[in-house]
């Protein structure tokens, strides 16, 4: 176990693992000492010179980014003497920085900004023309970058280098004309590149997805889980209804990858982040019954007219086709809906082709769906065997199932245009789910679920790790949680 050093800042008593800096120690206790260029992950260069302390029985003052905890260090890091190196650096930084912050994205969140204000409030020295350098310049699919607005930090390159080892950022140049860029001949196109944005501490490197979409303060901030693979890497969802946004229709403004050290450490990849841009588009808000007649329904209508014609065959003819982006408490009245009541058998849970993909050392996994893990623990995937979409189809082929209920999954899109008629020639077909997809309008019954962000749950990552998400957004229309629809189903399939 790792010595427990003790020492003092400002006059509080910290304390510092054997090997921390001093900086890191004052992080981890929640004491803030101005900085850019250190990085948890990403190391400490000691280049932005932001962390000046004064230590206690020296001279000089330090940067606590490389000095080691001592036991019994005094540290002082707002006396005047300390305040006055921190503002001579941030002058520095401010020197050719342009004043752009009404149109820079980074407003509201930019280092630069919040410094100013705590540590800076001198009046500028500056009387020539600033240094100009490369403005808007897209790097890849996901960032762009303004090099005007660089302070040379290089976390944006420690993090090509260091994590996603991609390598397609660099230094060019020499000092006053320093500037960063991509790699002659190279794209930022690395699937963890969306964290740059987040890395970046001054707004030169900006997600071009979230670019002049919303100011940050009116986002609000909910702690939420990705439902992009079985990784889960705990995010947090920032999404503006207070103040309207309609460029792209969106209420989810963008995810953020949120700390946990035994899931994704800071990050998240880009599948994950940009993966729902798309989230209110193609959704479900209505209760139908499609066939025979049509008619909107509300929900205890649909229930009971659901639960009677569910218990109106054999239940070895009744098919049900889920998949893990199910919560654990979507799961469990699932199980006790289809399993316990109905004695359904013939279950499909394993992921759509496309929803197995690439998967590398650092976040990405093979399956693309979140909570396969909270199936196994209720029996699905060990006592209950799930069948093939080839199996699938070929017993509606042979008229085995008669009946088919699918939740959040699209068995056209699987199938092609076979699968179409295959979904014709069933006697009931149910769909639920957020989307409409290719699948909901042959359904004779169509019940709109909440998406992830809309209800608040668990899901099991694939290590076993038990994560809760919360609301951050009201359902849209008559939307509700799965686990809601099967147990109101239930109560009408029992009688
Ligand atoms: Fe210490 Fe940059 S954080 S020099």
């Amino acid at each position: 176990m790792a010595k427990t050093i003790k020492f003092s800042l400002d006059g509080r008593h910290l304390s510092a693992l054997e090997g921390e800096t001093v900086l890191e120690a004052a992080e981890r206790s929640g004491v803030r000492i101005p900085h850019y260029c250190w990085h948890k992950a990403l190391g400490n260069p000691g280049n932005c010179r932001m962390c000046v302390v004064e230590v206690e029985g020296t001279t000089k003052l330090q940067v606590s980014c490389r000095l080691l905890a001592r036991e019994g260090l005094v540290i002082r890091s707002v006396t005047s003497a300390a305040r006055r190196a921190q503002a001579s650096a941030l002058e520095l930084h401010l020197l050719d920085h342009p004043l752009d912050c009404p149109v820079c994205d980074q407003s509201g969140e930019c280092g630069l900004q919040d410094y100013y204000m705590d540590i800076g409030r001198y009046p500028s020295a500056m009387r020539e023309d600033k240094a100009h350098a490369g403005k808007s310049i897209p790097l890849g699919p996901h960032i762009m970058l303004d090099q005007e607005r660089c302070i040379m930090c290089t976390r944006c390159t420690r993090f090509t280098s260091q994590v996603s080892k991609s390598h397609e950022l660099g230094i060019f140049g020499r000092g006053h004309s320093q500037v960063v860029d991509v790699v002659p001949g190279r794209t930022l196109d690395n699937p963890y590149s969306g964290n740059l944005a987040d890395v970046c501490p001054v707004g030169a490197l900006t997600d071009r997805d979230f670019r002049f979409q919303v100011r940050v303060w009116y986002l609000d901030e909910t702690e939420s889980v990705c439902p992009g693979c079985s990784r889960g890497c705990a995010i947090f969802a920032h999404t503006s209804t207070r103040r309207p946004w309609h460029n792209k229709g969106r209420r989810l403004a963008r995810l953020k990858p949120r700390y946990d050290s035994d899931v994704n450490g800071h990050w998240m990849c880009d599948a994950g982040r940009y993966g729902f841009a798309d989230f209110d588009s193609d959704r479900l808000g209505k209760v139908m019954r499609l066939k025979p007649a049509a008619a909107e329904l509300s929900w205890e209508a649909a229930q009971r007219e659901v639960a009677a014609a569910l218990r109106r065959k054999s239940a070895e003819g009744l098919a049900v086709v889920a998949s893990g982006a199910l919560s654990n408490e979507d799961w469990k009245a699932f199980k006790s809906l289809f399993v316990d009541t109905l004695k359904a058998s013939r279950f499909l849970f394993s992921p759509e082709p496309d929803q197995v993909g690439v998967e590398d050392e650092l976040l990405r996994r093979r399956e693309k769906v979140p909570n396969l893990e909270g199936g196994k623990t209720l029996g699905f995937g060990t006592q209950i065997q799930s069948m093939s979409w080839d199996g699938l189809a070929k017993d509606i082929g042979a008229g085995k199932v008669w009946g088919l209920y699918v939740v959040d999954r699209d068995p056209v899109k699987v199938w092609g245009e076979k699968g179409r008629k295959l979904l014709e020639r069933l006697d009931l077909l149910v769909y639920q789910g957020p989307c409409k997809g290719l699948s909901g309008d042959l359904a004779h019954y169509r019940l709109p679920a909440a998406a992830w962000l809309e209800e608040e749950g668990h899901f099991i990552n694939f290590q076993g790790h038990v994560q809760g998400y919360r609301q951050a957004l009201k359902p849209l229309g008559a939307a509700k949680p799965d686990w809601e629809i099967f147990a109101g189903m239930e109560k009408d399939a029992r009688v």
